[in-house]
C-alpha cells in the first residue's frame, strides 16, 4: 500500500499485520435512526488549512453520504500537519493555519461502539443511543454567570453527614428526572459515551467532510472533563436549589484518600439504612470496596503486594506523572489535535495517571455473558458511576496543582478557541470554548486544600553506581525493535548526548520516546518502564529505576477499519539518570514490563530525543 511508505517517521502508521482494505474503500456505518453513513476514503492529500469560519454550520446531510476521509481518520495527515507531531519535533506551526474544533454536529450524532467498529465481525454497539437530545434551536455561546457564591469542592473522605445528605439528594434528583431531560443522570453519563466512543462528529463545511471527534489521548482531555463536571455540578445544585453545591473530589493522591470513599460503597444509604444509596453502583469490581487500597497503577489483576507498598507505589507513581513525565505543556496535557486531523494519539501524563484507576473500579470483563468492564472500566459506561465524577474532580484539581507548580497551559489559538457542546442547568443548549474554562475562579469553584504528600515521594536513588548498561548483554534497538510485548523486553538505548551541563538540561529535556505503539482500542493494555534495572519483576515504583507507565481505557471505534489504535508515548528522563548515576553513560538499559495484554501491543522503535 503506497500510503504506508509516506507515513512520516514517528507518526501513526497503519498496522502491518492486519487485514486492511484499500484506502479508497468505503465504510458503511449504521447511523442511529436508521440512516446509513457512507464513509469514503479518497479525500485529497495536502489540503490547505485556513482559518475556520466563525459560524458553526450545523447544516449537514444526515441521510446520505457523509464523507469521512479515511486517510485523515487513520493518519491525521493533511500535508505537513500530521507529520508535525505525535512524537517528533515540537509543534512549530503557525497557529493561524491550524483549525480549532467547532462543536459537534448535533443532528449527526450516531451510534457508539463498545468494541470494534462497523466492519469488524464481532463489533458491539452500545445498545442505546448516547446522543444528547437534539435542541430545537441552535446552541448559544455560553456566558459564565457571575457569582459571588463560590462552590468549594470538598475531599470526598472528609465530608460530613450534612454534605452526604445533600449530595445524595442531588444525585437522586438527577436520576429522577424524565429520561429525555438532558440533565437526567443517564443523559449526563451519555455525554461521555458520545464524546468518547465516537458518537459525535464535526463537519468541515468548506470541504463537505465530517470528522470523528475524540476527547481522549490528546489536548482536549483536561478541558473537556472540566466543562463536563462544571455542568454536571451546576445541574446537581440547580435541582436541590443550592447554588453553592460542589462535587466532592476523590483525593487519591494522599494516603487518607486511597480507598473508595465510604459514601459510595454501601448499597443502603450511609445515613439511613432503610433507604437505598443513589451513590452506590453494583457494576464495580467486587474486591475493590473498602477497605481495599486503591491501586492507582492497577494492572487488571491484584498485585499481591502489601497495602503499604501499594500506598508507596501510588505516591511515587503520582510523582512521576505530575513531575518527571510532566516536563512541558504537551507532556502533561496531551498532544495537539486540530480540526481535520485524525485523533493523534499522544496521551498526556495527566491522563496516563488516571487510566488504570478506571480499570480498578470497573467490574472485571467476562466472556459469557460478554461484559466490558462496566461501568468505570469502559468509556461508554464510565459516566454511569458517580465515582467517575469524583475521580475526575481530582484529575481536574491536579491540573490546577500542576499549574501552581510551574506548569503552563497551551497558548495555541486552535486549542483556546475549540468548542464543545453541553446542556446547561436551565436546559439551554450551549457551546463553550476551551479558553473559558482555564480559570476555575471564573467558573466559580475551587478545591478544599489538602497536603501533597507525593511531592515528597520522589522515587529513591541507588546508593552506588552500578554499571548496569555497560554490563548488560541486552540487544540494541536495531536488533530488538519492532517489538511485541509478549514478554519482558530489554534493550540498550544509545544516548545522542551525555554529561550535559545544567544549563543545557534546563533548556532541553532528555526524553525517552516510544514510537508507533499499536494496540487494540477496545482493550486495556498496560506496560511499565524501568531504566537500568536488572530486575524483571517491576513491582516497586518507589525506586528511581521506575520511569513511567503506559495504559489505555477500552472504547470502541467509529469508522476505522482496524481494531487498532496507534500511538506514541514519551517518558521524561529528567533527573532519573543523575539519580542512577548514569548521566555519563553512553547507553541506558530500558526494561519494558508488560502488565496487561502485552501480546497485543507492538512498538516500532525507541529512541532518545531532547525537547
Ligand atoms: Cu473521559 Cu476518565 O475519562
Amino acid at each position: 500500500m503506497a500510503f504506508l511508505a509516506s507515513t512520516p517517521p514517528g507518526f501513526i502508521s497503519p498496522p502491518s499485520t492486519s487485514n486492511k482494505k484499500s484506502l479508497t474503500s468505503q465504510v458503511l456505518l449504521n447511523g442511529k435512526r436508521g440512516q446509513r453513513f457512507k464513509i469514503s476514503c479518497n479525500a485529497p492529500n495536502g489540503e490547505t488549512r485556513s482559518n475556520p469560519s466563525p459560524s458553526n454550520s450545523q447544516s449537514v446531510e444526515t441521510s446520505s453520504a457523509i464523507k469521512l476521509d479515511r486517510r485523515n481518520v487513520l493518519l491525521g495527515l493533511g500535508g505537513a500537519y500530521g507529520a508535525a507531531n505525535l512524537i517528533g519535533d515540537k509543534l512549530a506551526l503557525a497557529d493561524s493555519t491550524n483549525k480549532p474544533f467547532p462543536y459537534p454536529n448535533l443532528t449527526d450524532c450516531t451510534v457508539s461502539y463498545i468494541t470494534g467498529d462497523p466492519n469488524t465481525p464481532n463489533s458491539v454497539q452500545v445498545p442505546y443511543t448516547c446522543c444528547p437530545p437534539t435542541p430545537a434551536d441552535s446552541p448559544q455561546p455560553f456566558k459564565i454567570p457571575h457569582t459571588d457564591q463560590k462552590r468549594i469542592r470538598p475531599a470526598a473522605h472528609l465530608v460530613d453527614d450534612k454534605y452526604i445528605e445533600k449530595y445524595m439528594r442531588a444525585i437522586q434528583a438527577m436520576k429522577d428526572l424524565p429520561q429525555d431531560d438532558p440533565r437526567n443522570f443517564y443523559q449526563q453519563a451519555n455525554i461521555h459515551c458520545a464524546y468518547c466512543n465516537y458518537g459525535h462528529r464535526v463537519s468541515d463545511p468548506e470541504k463537505g467532510t465530517d470528522y470523528l471527534l475524540q476527547v481522549h489521548s490528546n489536548w482536549f482531555f483536561l478541558p473537556f472533563h472540566r466543562w463536563y463536571l462544571y455542568f454536571f455540578e451546576k445541574i446537581a445544585g440547580e435541582l436541590i436549589d443550592d447554588p453553592t453545591f460542589a462535587l466532592p473530589y476523590w483525593n487519591w493522591d494522599t494516603p487518607c484518600g486511597m480507598t473508595m470513599p465510604f459514601m459510595f460503597s454501601t448499597e443502603k444509604s450511609p445515613l439511613d439504612p432503610s433507604k437505598s444509596n443513589p451513590l452506590y453502583n453494583p457494576k464495580r469490581h467486587p474486591d475493590h470496596f473498602p477497605p481495599a487500597v486503591f491501586d492507582l497503577n492497577y494492572r487488571g489483576a491484584a498485585s499481591g503486594l502489601p497495602d503499604l507498598t501499594t500506598v508507596c507505589n501510588n505516591l511515587s507513581f503520582v510523582y512521576r506523572q505530575m513531575v518527571t513525565n510532566a516536563y512541558d505543556t504537551q507532556s502533561f496535557l496531551g498532544t495537539p489535535y486540530y480540526f481535520g486531523d485524525a485523533a493523534p494519539r499522544g496521551t498526556g501524563a495527566s491522563e496516563l495517571l488516571h487510566n488504570p484507576a478506571h480499570i480498578w473500579m470497573g467490574k472485571p470483563r467476562t466472556t459469557d455473558p460478554p461484559t466490558y468492564g462496566e461501568d468505570m472500566g469502559n468509556f461508554y459506561s464510565a459516566g454511569k458511576d458517580c465515582l467517575f465524577y469524583v475521580h475526575h474532580a481530582n484529575v481536574d484539581r491536579l491540573w490546577r496543582v500542576w499549574l501552581e507548580q510551574g506548569g503552563q497551559n497551551f497558548q495555541n489559538q486552535a486549542w483556546l478557541d475549540s468548542q464543545l457542546f453541553f446542556w446547561d442547568e436551565k436546559k439551554n443548549p450551549v457551546y463553550v470554548t476551551v479558553k473559558d474554562c482555564l480559570d476555575e475562579e471564573k467558573l466559580g469553584y475551587t478545591y478544599q486544600p489538602t497536603e501533597l504528600p507525593w511531592l515528597k515521594a520522589k522515587p529513591i536513588p541507588k546508593l552506588e553506581k552500578e554499571d548496569v548498561a555497560a554490563n548488560s548483554n541486552a540487544p540494541s534497538v536495531a536488533n530488538a525493535f519492532p517489538a511485541t510485548l509478549d514478554k519482558v523486553v530489554k534493550v540498550l538505548v544509545q544516548r545522542p548526548k551525555k554529561s550535559r551541563s545544567k544549563a543545557q538540561k534546563k533548556k532541553k529535556k532528555e526524553v525517552l520516546v516510544f514510537e508507533d505503539i499499536e494496540y487494540p482500542m477496545d482493550e486495556f493494555v498496560k506496560f511499565d518502564v524501568f531504566i537500568n534495572d536488572e530486575d524483571e519483576v517491576g513491582e516497586l515504583m518507589s525506586k528511581a529505576e521506575f520511569a513511567g507507565t503506559f495504559s489505555s481505557v477500552p472504547h470502541g471505534h467509529g469508522g476505522d477499519e482496524d481494531r487498532v489504535l496507534l500511538s506514541g508515548f514519551k517518558i521524561g528522563l529528567g533527573d532519573i539518570l543523575e539519580d542512577l548515576q548514569a548521566d555519563d553513560d553512553e547507553y541506558i538499559l530500558v526494561t519494558i514490563i508488560p502488565k496487561n495484554a502485552g501480546e497485543k501491543v507492538t512498538i516500532d522503535n525507541v529512541r532518545i530525543e531532547f525537547s
